[in-house]
Protein backbone atom coordinates (compact mmCIF):
# COMPACT_ATOMS: atom_id res chain seq x y z
CA UNK A 1 0.00 0.00 0.00
CA UNK A 2 1.24 3.66 -1.07
CA UNK A 3 2.64 5.36 2.30
CA UNK A 4 0.71 8.21 1.40
CA UNK A 5 2.38 11.93 3.45
CA UNK A 6 0.18 14.48 4.41
CA UNK A 7 1.90 17.50 5.17
CA UNK A 8 0.40 20.10 7.63
CA UNK A 9 1.40 23.14 9.80
CA UNK A 10 4.10 24.87 8.20
CA UNK A 11 5.90 28.34 8.93
CA UNK A 12 3.17 30.19 7.27
CA UNK A 13 0.33 32.62 8.65
CA UNK A 14 -1.65 30.21 7.22
CA UNK A 15 -0.95 27.38 9.43
CA UNK A 16 -4.44 27.14 10.80
CA UNK A 17 -5.94 26.70 7.80
CA UNK A 18 -3.52 24.06 6.21
CA UNK A 19 -4.90 22.07 9.97
CA UNK A 20 -8.53 22.49 9.00
CA UNK A 21 -7.81 21.20 5.21
CA UNK A 22 -5.60 18.40 6.10
CA UNK A 23 -8.35 16.49 8.29
CA UNK A 24 -11.03 16.99 5.91
CA UNK A 25 -8.17 15.26 3.54
CA UNK A 26 -7.08 12.87 5.89
CA UNK A 27 -10.94 12.06 7.09
CA UNK A 28 -11.64 11.54 3.34
CA UNK A 29 -9.17 9.53 1.86
CA UNK A 30 -9.70 5.76 1.28
CA UNK A 31 -7.89 3.78 4.08
CA UNK A 32 -8.05 0.45 1.90
CA UNK A 33 -6.00 2.42 -0.84
CA UNK A 34 -3.51 4.44 1.30
CA UNK A 35 -1.95 4.14 4.39
CA UNK A 36 -1.71 7.54 5.64
CA UNK A 37 1.71 9.05 7.51
CA UNK A 38 0.57 12.22 8.94
CA UNK A 39 3.95 14.82 9.33
CA UNK A 40 3.45 17.86 10.94
CA UNK A 41 5.38 21.28 10.89
CA UNK A 42 5.47 23.87 13.37
CA UNK A 43 5.25 27.16 12.84
CA UNK A 44 8.76 27.48 13.41
CA UNK A 45 9.50 24.88 11.53
CA UNK A 46 9.87 21.66 13.44
CA UNK A 47 8.90 18.60 11.62
CA UNK A 48 7.45 15.95 13.64
CA UNK A 49 5.68 12.64 12.93
CA UNK A 50 2.08 12.38 14.65
CA UNK A 51 0.14 9.14 14.91
CA UNK A 52 -3.12 10.37 16.74
CA UNK A 53 -6.49 10.96 15.79
CA UNK A 54 -7.19 13.35 13.11
CA UNK A 55 -9.32 15.79 14.64
CA UNK A 56 -6.37 16.43 17.04
CA UNK A 57 -4.63 17.88 13.75
CA UNK A 58 -7.04 20.16 13.45
CA UNK A 59 -7.43 21.66 17.15
CA UNK A 60 -3.34 22.02 17.29
CA UNK A 61 -3.20 18.83 20.14
CA UNK A 62 -1.24 16.86 17.46
CA UNK A 63 2.11 19.15 18.72
CA UNK A 64 2.46 17.71 21.95
CA UNK A 65 1.31 14.52 20.64
CA UNK A 66 4.17 13.93 18.46
CA UNK A 67 8.04 13.08 17.98
CA UNK A 68 10.28 15.28 16.02
CA UNK A 69 11.69 13.41 13.03
CA UNK A 70 14.67 15.31 10.91
CA UNK A 71 13.51 15.98 7.35
CA UNK A 72 16.29 13.55 5.83
CA UNK A 73 14.16 10.85 7.64
CA UNK A 74 10.94 11.51 5.50
CA UNK A 75 12.09 9.66 2.43
CA UNK A 76 11.99 6.00 4.39
CA UNK A 77 8.49 6.76 6.69
CA UNK A 78 6.46 7.78 3.42
CA UNK A 79 6.90 7.05 -0.59
CA UNK A 80 4.37 9.89 -1.76
CA UNK A 81 4.36 13.15 -0.22
CA UNK A 82 0.72 15.53 -0.02
CA UNK A 83 1.99 19.03 1.33
CA UNK A 84 -1.24 20.74 2.21
CA UNK A 85 0.51 23.72 2.95
CA UNK A 86 -0.92 26.96 1.93
CA UNK A 87 1.83 30.55 2.06
CA UNK A 88 5.67 30.74 1.89
CA UNK A 89 7.49 27.50 2.39
CA UNK A 90 4.56 25.43 1.69
CA UNK A 91 3.06 26.99 -1.76
CA UNK A 92 5.79 28.72 -2.90
CA UNK A 93 8.35 26.01 -3.95
CA UNK A 94 10.90 25.72 -1.20
CA UNK A 95 9.49 22.29 -0.01
CA UNK A 96 8.41 21.00 -3.68
CA UNK A 97 12.39 21.65 -4.12
CA UNK A 98 13.20 19.41 -1.29
CA UNK A 99 11.02 16.99 -2.17
CA UNK A 100 12.83 16.90 -5.76
CA UNK A 101 16.13 16.93 -3.60
CA UNK A 102 14.95 13.68 -1.94
CA UNK A 103 13.43 12.11 -4.64
CA UNK A 104 9.93 11.39 -3.50
CA UNK A 105 7.22 12.00 -5.75
CA UNK A 106 4.47 14.71 -4.55
CA UNK A 107 0.97 16.50 -5.19
CA UNK A 108 0.56 19.31 -7.27
CA UNK A 109 2.71 21.92 -8.66
CA UNK A 110 6.67 21.55 -9.21
CA UNK A 111 9.38 24.38 -7.97
CA UNK A 112 8.37 26.50 -11.23
CA UNK A 113 5.18 26.72 -10.77
CA UNK A 114 4.87 27.01 -7.37
CA UNK A 115 6.92 29.87 -7.19
CA UNK A 116 5.51 31.68 -10.25
CA UNK A 117 2.03 31.63 -8.92
CA UNK A 118 3.41 32.64 -5.57
CA UNK A 119 4.48 35.92 -6.86
CA UNK A 120 2.07 38.37 -7.99
CA UNK A 121 4.57 40.10 -10.60
CA UNK A 122 6.15 36.99 -12.36
CA UNK A 123 3.06 35.41 -12.60
CA UNK A 124 1.00 39.00 -14.52
CA UNK A 125 4.02 38.94 -16.38
CA UNK A 126 3.98 35.44 -17.49
CA UNK A 127 -0.21 35.66 -18.15
CA UNK A 128 0.76 38.86 -19.95
CA UNK A 129 3.12 37.01 -22.19
CA UNK A 130 0.33 34.86 -22.52
CA UNK A 131 -2.28 36.81 -23.72
CA UNK A 132 -4.45 36.03 -20.84
CA UNK A 133 -6.54 39.10 -19.73
CA UNK A 134 -5.24 40.40 -16.16
CA UNK A 135 -5.52 44.11 -14.68
CA UNK A 136 -3.46 46.56 -15.50
CA UNK A 137 -0.44 47.24 -13.24
CA UNK A 138 3.02 48.34 -12.02
CA UNK A 139 5.57 47.49 -9.90
CA UNK A 140 8.31 48.51 -7.53
CA UNK A 141 10.59 47.63 -5.14
CA UNK A 142 11.62 48.93 -1.81
CA UNK A 143 15.11 50.10 -2.86
CA UNK A 144 13.69 52.11 -6.18
CA UNK A 145 11.07 53.63 -4.12
CA UNK A 146 13.05 55.40 -1.84
CA UNK A 147 13.95 57.97 -5.06
CA UNK A 148 10.44 58.01 -6.43
CA UNK A 149 7.00 59.71 -5.88
CA UNK A 150 3.97 58.05 -6.49
CA UNK A 151 3.82 60.06 -10.12
CA UNK A 152 4.66 57.21 -11.51
CA UNK A 153 2.38 55.04 -10.64
CA UNK A 154 -0.36 57.64 -10.68
CA UNK A 155 0.37 58.32 -14.06
CA UNK A 156 0.30 54.70 -15.12
CA UNK A 157 -3.16 53.57 -13.25
CA UNK A 158 -6.70 54.88 -13.00
CA UNK A 159 -7.76 55.03 -8.92
CA UNK A 160 -9.01 53.17 -7.07
CA UNK A 161 -6.02 50.60 -6.94
CA UNK A 162 -5.06 47.45 -4.97
CA UNK A 163 -1.28 47.43 -3.53
CA UNK A 164 0.13 43.99 -3.01
CA UNK A 165 3.19 42.55 -1.81
CA UNK A 166 3.99 40.42 -4.27
CA UNK A 167 5.20 37.46 -2.59
CA UNK A 168 1.76 36.71 0.30
CA UNK A 169 -1.15 34.94 0.60
CA UNK A 170 -4.47 35.56 2.49
CA UNK A 171 -5.02 39.21 1.32
CA UNK A 172 -2.11 40.21 4.15
CA UNK A 173 -0.89 43.08 3.40
CA UNK A 174 -3.49 43.92 1.15
CA UNK A 175 -4.67 47.67 0.64
CA UNK A 176 -7.19 48.56 -1.54
CA UNK A 177 -6.46 52.85 -2.41
CA UNK A 178 -8.70 55.05 -3.31
CA UNK A 179 -7.23 58.50 -3.76
CA UNK A 180 -3.04 59.25 -4.58
CA UNK A 181 -2.93 60.81 -1.06
CA UNK A 182 -3.13 57.42 0.45
CA UNK A 183 -0.91 55.82 -2.26
CA UNK A 184 2.50 56.26 -0.56
CA UNK A 185 1.24 54.66 3.13
CA UNK A 186 -0.33 51.46 1.41
CA UNK A 187 3.02 50.92 -0.47
CA UNK A 188 5.15 51.47 2.39
CA UNK A 189 2.54 49.25 4.50
CA UNK A 190 3.27 46.29 1.59
CA UNK A 191 6.86 46.51 2.13
CA UNK A 192 6.44 45.36 5.45
CA UNK A 193 6.14 41.90 3.89
CA UNK A 194 8.19 42.03 0.78
CA UNK A 195 10.69 43.93 -1.15
CA UNK A 196 8.38 43.95 -4.78
CA UNK A 197 5.20 45.27 -4.18
CA UNK A 198 2.68 45.11 -6.87
CA UNK A 199 -0.23 47.79 -7.93
CA UNK A 200 -2.94 46.59 -9.39
CA UNK A 201 -5.81 48.50 -11.35
CA UNK A 202 -9.05 47.86 -8.97
CA UNK A 203 -12.00 46.27 -10.96
CA UNK A 204 -15.12 47.22 -9.89
CA UNK A 205 -15.64 42.74 -10.06
CA UNK A 206 -17.64 40.28 -9.35
CA UNK A 207 -15.09 36.92 -8.03
CA UNK A 208 -15.45 33.54 -10.10
CA UNK A 209 -13.30 30.44 -9.10
CA UNK A 210 -12.53 26.99 -11.46
CA UNK A 211 -10.77 24.10 -10.32
CA UNK A 212 -7.95 22.53 -12.52
CA UNK A 213 -6.74 18.76 -12.08
CA UNK A 214 -4.28 17.00 -14.26
CA UNK A 215 -1.30 17.61 -16.23
CA UNK A 216 -1.29 17.42 -19.85
CA UNK A 217 -4.96 16.46 -20.23
CA UNK A 218 -7.26 18.64 -17.83
CA UNK A 219 -10.27 18.14 -16.43
CA UNK A 220 -11.81 21.73 -15.12
CA UNK A 221 -14.20 21.81 -12.29
CA UNK A 222 -17.75 24.25 -12.40
CA UNK A 223 -17.50 27.87 -12.02
CA UNK A 224 -18.22 29.12 -8.50
CA UNK A 225 -18.81 32.65 -7.56
CA UNK A 226 -17.30 34.41 -4.34
CA UNK A 227 -19.63 36.93 -2.61
CA UNK A 228 -17.56 38.33 0.24
CA UNK A 229 -18.93 39.88 2.80
CA UNK A 230 -16.29 43.21 3.15
CA UNK A 231 -15.93 45.59 0.60
CA UNK A 232 -13.23 43.10 -1.03
CA UNK A 233 -11.95 39.89 -0.06
CA UNK A 234 -9.91 40.70 2.61
CA UNK A 235 -8.68 38.74 5.65
CA UNK A 236 -11.81 38.83 7.83
CA UNK A 237 -13.93 38.29 5.10
CA UNK A 238 -12.14 34.87 4.31
CA UNK A 239 -11.58 33.65 8.03
CA UNK A 240 -12.78 35.70 10.61
CA UNK A 241 -16.31 36.79 9.38
CA UNK A 242 -18.35 33.98 10.98
CA UNK A 243 -19.23 32.71 7.33
CA UNK A 244 -20.75 35.73 6.27
CA UNK A 245 -18.87 35.25 2.65
CA UNK A 246 -20.67 33.37 0.33
CA UNK A 247 -20.17 30.69 -1.99
CA UNK A 248 -22.25 30.48 -4.73
CA UNK A 249 -21.81 27.32 -7.21
CA UNK A 250 -22.51 27.14 -9.68
CA UNK A 251 -21.77 30.66 -10.78
CA UNK A 252 -25.10 32.60 -11.71
CA UNK A 253 -23.56 33.44 -14.93
CA UNK A 254 -23.92 34.26 -18.48
CA UNK A 255 -23.25 30.53 -20.72
CA UNK A 256 -20.70 32.51 -22.72
CA UNK A 257 -19.15 33.77 -19.43
CA UNK A 258 -18.55 30.39 -17.85
CA UNK A 259 -16.98 29.34 -21.02
CA UNK A 260 -14.92 31.98 -21.11
CA UNK A 261 -14.07 31.51 -17.27
CA UNK A 262 -13.09 27.87 -18.29
CA UNK A 263 -11.21 28.44 -20.96
CA UNK A 264 -8.98 31.04 -19.44
CA UNK A 265 -8.55 28.66 -16.52
CA UNK A 266 -7.10 25.93 -18.62
CA UNK A 267 -4.70 28.77 -20.33
CA UNK A 268 -3.47 30.38 -17.34
CA UNK A 269 -2.57 26.88 -15.73
CA UNK A 270 -0.67 26.10 -18.84
CA UNK A 271 0.80 29.22 -18.50
CA UNK A 272 2.60 28.52 -15.11
CA UNK A 273 2.91 25.51 -15.97
CA UNK A 274 1.19 24.05 -13.56
CA UNK A 275 0.75 20.46 -13.00
CA UNK A 276 -1.60 17.99 -10.12
CA UNK A 277 -3.64 21.08 -9.30
CA UNK A 278 -4.62 24.55 -8.84
CA UNK A 279 -7.71 26.76 -8.26
CA UNK A 280 -7.72 29.80 -10.80
CA UNK A 281 -9.45 33.03 -9.67
CA UNK A 282 -10.69 35.63 -11.86
CA UNK A 283 -12.54 39.17 -11.80
CA UNK A 284 -15.90 39.55 -13.76
CA UNK A 285 -15.86 43.25 -14.82
CA UNK A 286 -19.64 44.06 -13.73
CA UNK A 287 -20.14 46.64 -16.78
CA UNK A 288 -17.82 44.97 -19.62
CA UNK A 289 -18.57 41.45 -18.49
CA UNK A 290 -15.13 41.13 -19.31
CA UNK A 291 -13.21 37.91 -17.68
CA UNK A 292 -9.56 39.28 -16.10
CA UNK A 293 -7.10 36.39 -14.04
CA UNK A 294 -6.59 37.63 -10.92
CA UNK A 295 -4.27 34.44 -9.42
CA UNK A 296 -3.17 30.68 -9.72
CA UNK A 297 -3.54 29.05 -6.04
CA UNK A 298 -1.42 26.00 -6.40
CA UNK A 299 -2.35 24.79 -2.51
CA UNK A 300 -6.30 25.89 -2.89
CA UNK A 301 -7.91 25.02 0.62
CA UNK A 302 -9.02 21.67 1.03
CA UNK A 303 -11.46 21.58 3.60
CA UNK A 304 -14.89 20.30 3.12
CA UNK A 305 -16.41 23.50 2.92
CA UNK A 306 -13.47 25.30 0.65
CA UNK A 307 -14.63 26.30 -2.60
CA UNK A 308 -11.86 23.98 -4.43
CA UNK A 309 -13.63 20.54 -3.31
CA UNK A 310 -17.18 22.27 -3.56
CA UNK A 311 -16.75 23.22 -7.50
CA UNK A 312 -15.26 19.32 -8.00
CA UNK A 313 -18.21 18.11 -6.49
CA UNK A 314 -20.47 20.10 -8.62
CA UNK A 315 -18.55 18.41 -11.44
CA UNK A 316 -19.27 14.98 -10.51
CA UNK A 317 -15.88 14.03 -8.37
CA UNK A 318 -16.28 13.86 -4.99
CA UNK A 319 -13.61 14.67 -2.33
CA UNK A 320 -11.80 11.55 -2.27
CA UNK A 321 -11.66 10.70 -5.74
CA UNK A 322 -10.77 14.14 -6.02
CA UNK A 323 -7.56 13.36 -3.93
CA UNK A 324 -6.87 10.00 -5.62
CA UNK A 325 -6.57 11.80 -8.95
CA UNK A 326 -4.08 14.08 -7.42
CA UNK A 327 -2.06 11.69 -6.27
CA UNK A 328 -2.39 9.76 -9.35
CA UNK A 329 -1.16 12.93 -11.22
CA UNK A 330 1.72 13.52 -9.22
CA UNK A 331 3.23 9.75 -9.88
CA UNK A 332 2.27 9.88 -13.39
CA UNK A 333 4.65 13.47 -13.72
CA UNK A 334 7.21 11.72 -11.25
CA UNK A 335 8.01 9.07 -13.50
CA UNK A 336 7.68 11.30 -16.33
CA UNK A 337 10.36 13.25 -15.70
CA UNK A 338 12.47 9.94 -14.24
CA UNK A 339 12.14 8.54 -17.46
CA UNK A 340 13.94 11.14 -19.36
CA UNK A 341 16.94 10.59 -20.79
CA UNK A 342 18.48 14.09 -19.19
CA UNK A 343 17.98 12.34 -15.64
N1 LIG B 1 -7.25 44.31 -9.35
C1 LIG B 1 -8.25 44.06 -8.48
N2 LIG B 1 -9.48 44.59 -8.68
C2 LIG B 1 -10.48 44.34 -7.80
N3 LIG B 1 -10.36 43.60 -6.68
C3 LIG B 1 -9.16 43.05 -6.42
C4 LIG B 1 -8.04 43.25 -7.30
N4 LIG B 1 -6.98 42.60 -6.79
C5 LIG B 1 -7.41 42.03 -5.64
N5 LIG B 1 -8.71 42.30 -5.39
C6 LIG B 1 -9.47 41.87 -4.20
O1 LIG B 1 -8.56 41.53 -3.17
C7 LIG B 1 -8.64 40.12 -2.84
C8 LIG B 1 -7.27 39.55 -2.55
O2 LIG B 1 -6.40 39.73 -3.64
P1 LIG B 1 -5.54 38.53 -4.25
O3 LIG B 1 -4.73 39.08 -5.35
O4 LIG B 1 -6.46 37.42 -4.61
O5 LIG B 1 -4.58 38.13 -3.06
P2 LIG B 1 -4.40 36.81 -2.18
O6 LIG B 1 -3.28 36.06 -2.81
O7 LIG B 1 -4.02 37.32 -0.84
O8 LIG B 1 -5.69 36.05 -2.21
C9 LIG B 1 -9.34 39.51 -4.05
O9 LIG B 1 -10.00 38.32 -3.70
C10 LIG B 1 -10.28 40.63 -4.46
O10 LIG B 1 -11.41 40.68 -3.58
MG1 LIG C 1 -6.85 35.53 -3.80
Amino acid sequence: MIRLGIIFGGRSGEHEVSLMSSTSAIKAIDKSKFDIVMIGITKDGRWKLFEGEPDDVENGKWESLSEEIKISDLKGLIDFAFPILHGTYGEDGTIQGLFEMLDIPYSGCGVLASACAMDKIVAKNLFDKAGILGSDYISTTEESFKNEDVDRICAALSFPVFVKPANMGSSIGIVKVARKEELEEAILEAFKYDSRVIIEKGINARELEVGVIGNHKLILSEVGEIVPSAEYYDYTAKYFDGGKSRMIVPAQIKPETREKALELAAASYRALDCAGFARCDFLLDKETEDVYINEINTIPGLTKFSMFPILFQEAGVPYGTLIERIVEFGYERYYSKNNRKAN
